[in-house]
């Protein structure tokens, strides 16, 4: 049993990660024969292209993939731990998971994701969900089929979760969801320790990927006929800093461009690690796409301070500033709301920020206290109904400008990458340049291409139109 261990995830240690090959022998190849799985993900974009990984391990391993839970013999919860009602999803299913046990004996569960870095979760599920199979962390995603496989074999609870980051592990197998976007890990981990945030525990120090090893993979998207890339990382702008050379993010982000793939995108960036050569390049490149996601949490100076932001109000908005000189550019962001004591006026702020910015999107948040982070132990003077109140508030302001930067594209034709059908009978959807959802009417051999669509209406989340032939 290896449990994890926030003391250890916390240290941070410089250049002693190295790279390491996935590999998986033969008999593990057989044990899932004839066997189904069922991987349900929650989170960000990060566990996402973990489970294309963890799916892809488990048909190395001989299983198929079931339509539903009910039907598999493998389960596996890739879990998130951001804010508290991600951990309540997860146990929530936890707990549908234990009747369906109770009917069905065999059925092996696994859980995964930042969840399973937590020691009070892993503690719980020792002594609460004995009926949990197995545990595996995010550092050692690529030992699933051996955690797995000993969870079968041995028939008792197997926990194996590195509490620091080990290797970096290259040549994992990956079962794409789309055949024409992609996710591509450039980083792992984050060192920034916003005070507020569990990610630099649960997925450990910043480490950058080789960008040969980056490059090559995009070169085998571009060879298989991808059209869209996205960069993935907490914290993309700080790409190479880790790393003993001087090849940063900019030079990336020119290199992923120049191999032709039709569409780079990238996220999160952090405010901080923005330079204006990254502004130089995107807007050299078409094929970078003019949608930038700019956290800012909040508006107020002293919050952000208290966050651990390490940076100002002013200095957010003189680089939002840079990045709207970036032709047709969309600028999306996060914020909390209710930090802790946090106050009318510092709450005010951010809605005069929003008011200055005028977001294209932005993903609102109740403050969530985590275990562990410095945020979670400050007192806090503001009751949960004001800040389901200032939450409500805020989101009825930028919902305004949603609507009015989709009204910007009222009767204009934009480029579209078409996902597929629409919910909208008879429509298809996909996202333009700017990340923004469109529906439209088109046909079904225009899907996985990028198309010319008129704009007829636009919404507060989407907008509508045609193909233009
Ligand atoms: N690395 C990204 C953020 C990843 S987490 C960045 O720094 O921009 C995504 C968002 O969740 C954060 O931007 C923040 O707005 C929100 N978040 C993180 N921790 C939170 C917490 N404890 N309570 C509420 N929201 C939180
Ligand atoms: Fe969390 Fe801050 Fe790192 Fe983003 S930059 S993952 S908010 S610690
Ligand atoms: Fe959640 Fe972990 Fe992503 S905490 S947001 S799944 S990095």
């Amino acid at each position: 049993m290896l449990l994890p261990d926030y003391k250890e995830a916390k240290k941070r240690t410089k250049g002693n990660t190295e790279k390491e090959f996935y590999s998986i022998s033969s008999d593990l190849k057989k044990i899932g024969k004839n066997k189904k799985y069922y991987v349900k993900t929650y989170g960000c974009q990060m566990n996402e292209h973990d489970s294309e990984n963890i799916e892809a391990m488990l048909e190395e391993m001989g299983f198929n993939k079931a339509t539903d839970y009910e039907e598999a013999d493998v389960i596996i919860l890739n879990t998130c731990s951001i804010r508290e009602n991600a951990h309540n999803k997860a146990f929530g299913m936890l707990g549908r998971l234990k009747h369906l046990k109770e009917v069905h004996k065999d059925v092996v569960i696994g859980i995964c994701g930042c969840m399973a870095q937590e020691e009070k979760v892993v503690n719980e599920i020792i002594t609460k969900y004995k009926y949990v199979n197995f545990v595996f962390g995010t550092h050692n995603i690529h030992r699933l089929p051996y955690v797995l496989n000993e969870a079968i074999k041995n028939n008792k609870q197997e926990i194996e979760v590195f509490s620091k980051e080990g290797n970096i592990v290259e040549g994992m197998p990956v079962k794409r969801v789309s055949k024409f976007k992609a996710y591509v890990n450039i980083m792992y981990g984050c060192d920034k320790f916003c005070t507020y945030c569990i990610v630099p525990f649960t997925r450990g120090m910043q480490r950058s990927r080789d960008k040969d090893d980056i490059l090559r993979e995009i070169g085998i998207l571009v060879k298989d006929g991808y059209q869209e890339v996205t960069l993935l990382g907490q914290n993309v702008n700080a790409y190479g800093k880790d790393l003993d050379n001087d090849y940063d993010m900019s030079n990336l982000l020119e290199d992923v461009a120049k191999t032709g793939i039709p569409r780079v995108r990238f996220m999160t960036s952090h405010p901080w690690d923005f330079t204006d050569k990254m502004i130089e390049i995107i807007k050299k490149y078409d094929n970078i796409m003019p949608s930038i996601h700019l956290p800012v949490q909040s508006g107020s100076s002293r919050i952000l301070k208290l966050m651990g932001r390490k940076y100002t109000k002013e200095e957010y908005i003189e680089l939002f500033n840079k990045l709207r000189e970036i032709p047709n550019v969309a600028i999306s962001t996060d914020i909390i709301v209710g930090f802790p004591n946090e106050t009318r006026e510092d709450f005010e702020e951010t809605l005069e920020l929003c008011k200055y910015c005028k977001y294209d999107n932005a993903y609102t948040f109740i403050f969530s206290p985590r275990e562990g982070t410095p945020a979670s132990k400050m007192k806090d003077n503001v009751p949960l109904k004001e800040k389901e109140e200032r939450l409500y508030e805020l989101n009825e302001l930028v919902n305004t400008y949603f609507k009015e930067s989709n009204e910007k594209y009222l009767n204009k034709t934009i480029k579209v990458l078409v996902e597929g059908e629409s919910e909208k009978e008879g429509m298809y959807f996909g996202y333009s340049e700017q990340n923004k959802l469109i529906n439209f009417y088109a046909d079904e051999k225009d899907i996985g291409k990028i198309i010319d669509v008129k704009i007829e209406s636009a919404k507060t989340w989407s907008l509508d139109g045609k193909k233009v032939e």
